[in-house]
């Protein structure tokens, strides 16, 4: 466990702004930040920070929270991960209250599997410095690739002993458990249940998370004999999914962000010796063809992508589908080509750091121009392939979101292919019409799914209809307006709990814990309001009145996520939003006692016609007569409290 005084520590340290900006551009607006949602796939911003009050809101996700809960939320870190993450970055020691071998049982799976791997980066890394196998053949072999001693500490580079256990003893003698060493793919099992090292006699690349973990490895061979596999990767493992994985981009995120580009290389060398040239805006996707995943990763620190490849043709060829993608994202795509048998690693230390960008400043090339040059070369003369090329051309321009670049290409390429712009154009303008068609369907079928109702709202059986009303088959809409009662009695405590009530009649009382007396015969239907209420009225129990902070730091998640839905929606969501959605904000303020009583009285109605239709219910399906006339008589009162509440409603509260 993180002791108290450092969770509070970690927590004055933290600057949410800061924290959300090594992960999202943002931009001021006031006194908070707007930017793209980096939980979901947008083009305008409706991602905001406050870091007044030291929390997020995603509108389009609809998640919010602290810095912790951004954490968790992005890297799908536990709390303490979070915090460790936080200390780390703020250079705050973290006190533990139990010892590291009972922490690691305990710890989660994730965490565990981190730690393996941690542990493992440092043993690759001491075999390495500290033995002569290492000195004599992992490092003298980076060496040679010209890498420093301090590129190789940053990048945590190590090596492998050329031994069948060295790293599986080591680890299980220091007390990590089998089932970690296998999962992180770090031990192999055997069939006769031993265990072995994956990796033997190889030069070690650790992959960092996006928040500079280590979750997985490379290695590479030092032997020439071409049956052996030159890299061995980790496998997939809960801590390690490639496809959303770019090797650097720990290093290189705040490079991509100040420079406004990314750099796209294909291996771990490329990476290294490009960073280590003071070009630190690298990544590589490590072999594998890139996905979607990885664009986005990019897409959230920069819409510029320059694709660094070596100059062999055959790799270029079977990447040019696949970059198509990477415009649909709308991000720019440039493309540079090596001279023959140089990739980016060979040919920045061959000229140096100023030649390398001289060279990639005029030979960067638009990767749709790059592409057509290609594809019209391959074709030839033949025209039916060049009114193929034609087509894929077209479909790679149709997939840019901007239709002003867009056009702009279709002047370039029409003047590359030597055909008409307007036969262009109008082969441009079917493809979108298809594509636009495509598009509203799903978007259309994806608003049917969500509007089926929403994940925190109750059961369906919970909410009726009014008295008298035939079947009672509730609509969503009230569904949705019973759960927004509950949710709007929560907002009133987070906003003016802690407020003296200033009406007739009642003084010397806050507001909040005269609510909580006020609702104490009412029970909450969404579980999370009832939980938040729950908890609001025991602290008033203890004596504290607790203020948003209490609950926008709260451990329940669900009351984290529901404590900042409710500021956002009046504190940090931007005027333009409420002119987006055509909606007023009535002060609420002027007439307190109209606004906490009609919240108060319009859930208790409620209430009271849920309980009236259940009695229904029961009424018709009672047989006994005399549990009939108790029930009966039950409605009856009912009936009265609700037409109570009613006139009190029309009459004192003007709502
Ligand atoms: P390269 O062969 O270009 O690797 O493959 P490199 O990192 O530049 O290595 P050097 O310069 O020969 O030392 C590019 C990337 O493809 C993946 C690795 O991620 C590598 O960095 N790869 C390559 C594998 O995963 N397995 C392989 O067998 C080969
Ligand atoms: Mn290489």
């Amino acid at each position: 466990m993180i002791t108290k005084a450092t969770v509070d520590r970690i927590m004055e340290a933290t600057d949410i702004a800061e924290v959300i900006g090594d992960f999202v551009q943002l931009k001021k607006r006031g006194a908070n930040y707007i930017g793209l949602s980096p939980f979901s796939n947008e083009r305008t911003p409706s991602f905001s920070v406050s870091p007044a009050k030291g929390i997020f809101k995603d509108f389009s996700s609809g998640k919010g929270g602290s810095a912790i809960t951004f954490l968790m939320e992005l890297e799908k870190f536990t709390y303490p991960e979070a915090l460790k993450w936080l200390a780390k970055k703020y250079g705050i020691e973290v006190e533990e209250t139990v010892d590291s071998a009972e922490n690691l049982e305990e710890a989660n799976h994730r965490e565990s599997l981190m730690i393996v791997s941690g542990f493992a980066a440092k043993f690759f890394q001491d075999s390495m410095w500290e033995t002569d196998e290492g000195q004599s053949i992992g490092l003298s072999y980076f060496k040679e690739r010209g890498f420093s001693a301090e590129t190789m500490r940053k990048f945590e580079l190590g090596y492998s002993p050329d031994q069948w256990e060295a790293f599986t003893s080591q680890a299980i003698k220091e007390g990590y458990q089998a089932q970690y060493l296998e999962e992180t793919g770090l031990s192999v099992k055997r069939d006769n249940g031993g265990m072995y090292d994956r990796y033997r006699g190889r030069v070690m690349f650790p992959i960092h998370s996006f928040t500079g973990r280590v979750i997985a490895f490379g290695g590479r061979t030092l032997k020439s004999d071409k049956s052996v596999p030159k890299y061995v990767n980790s496998p997939e493992s809960e801590i390690y999914h490639k496809s959303s994985v770019l090797y650097g981009l720990y290093f290189a995120k705040k490079a991509i962000r100040d420079e406004d580009n990314c750099y796209l290389v294909e291996g771990y060398a490329d990476v290294i010796s490009v960073h280590q040239a003071g070009i630190e805006n690298v990544v590589a996707s490590s072999g594998t063809s890139l996905t979607v995943e990885q664009i986005r990763l990019i897409g959230r620190l920069t819409k510029n992508v320059t694709i660094l490849y070596d100059g062999d043709a055959a790799g270029i060829k079977a990447s040019l589908r696949g970059l198509d993608m990477i415009l649909e994202e709308g991000l720019n795509v440039k493309v540079v080509l090596f001279p023959d048998g140089h990739d980016p690693d060979s040919y920045v230390r061959s000229v140096g750091t100023n030649a390398f960008k001289t060279y990639i400043d005029q030979n960067k090339k638009d990767f749709i121009l790059y592409k057509t040059g290609i594809l019209l070369k391959e074709a030839g003369t033949d025209p039916i392939r060049k009114a193929g090329v034609i087509r894929e051309i077209v479909e790679s321009i149709a997939k840019i979101p901007d239709s002003i670049k867009a056009s702009v290409f279709v002047k370039e390429c029409s003047h590359i292919m030597q055909i008409d712009e307007r036969a262009l154009l109008s082969e441009l303008n079917k493809m979108r019409m298809a594509k636009a068609k495509k598009d509203s369907q799903q978007q259309y079928n994806h608003n049917q799914r969500a509007s089926q109702q929403h994940p925190d709202m109750p059961p369906e059986d919970l909410f009726f209809d009014e008295p008298g009303a035939a079947p009672a088959t509730p609509s969503i809409e009230k569904r949705e307006e019973a759960y927004n009662q509950e949710r709007e009695i929560i907002r009133l405590l987070l906003l003016y709990g802690n407020r003296m009530i200033d009406w007739d009649g009642i003084a010397n009382t806050y507001i909040g814990p005269f609510m909580i007396a006020e609702l104490s015969d009412v029970t909450f239907d969404s579980a999370v309001c009832k939980a938040f209420v729950e908890d609001y009225r025991r602290e008033v129990e203890n004596g504290v009145l607790p203020d948003e902070q209490h609950y926008i730091h709260h451990k329940e998640k669900g009351i984290v996520d529901l404590t900042v839905t409710m500021i956002a929606t009046k504190y940090i969501l931007s005027e333009n939003w409420y002119d987006m959605h055509n909606i007023s904000v009535p002060d609420e303020q002027v007439n307190m006692k109209a606004t906490i009583l009609g919240a108060i009285f319009h859930l208790k109605k409620h209430k009271v016609a849920q309980i009236l239709e259940n009695l229904r219910k029961e009424l018709q399906n009672t047989p006994s007569e005399q549990d009939q006339e108790i029930l009966l008589n039950q409605y009856m009162r009912m009936k009265k409290v609700e037409k109570h509440i009613s006139d009190y409603l029309g009459s004192v509260i003007l709502k």
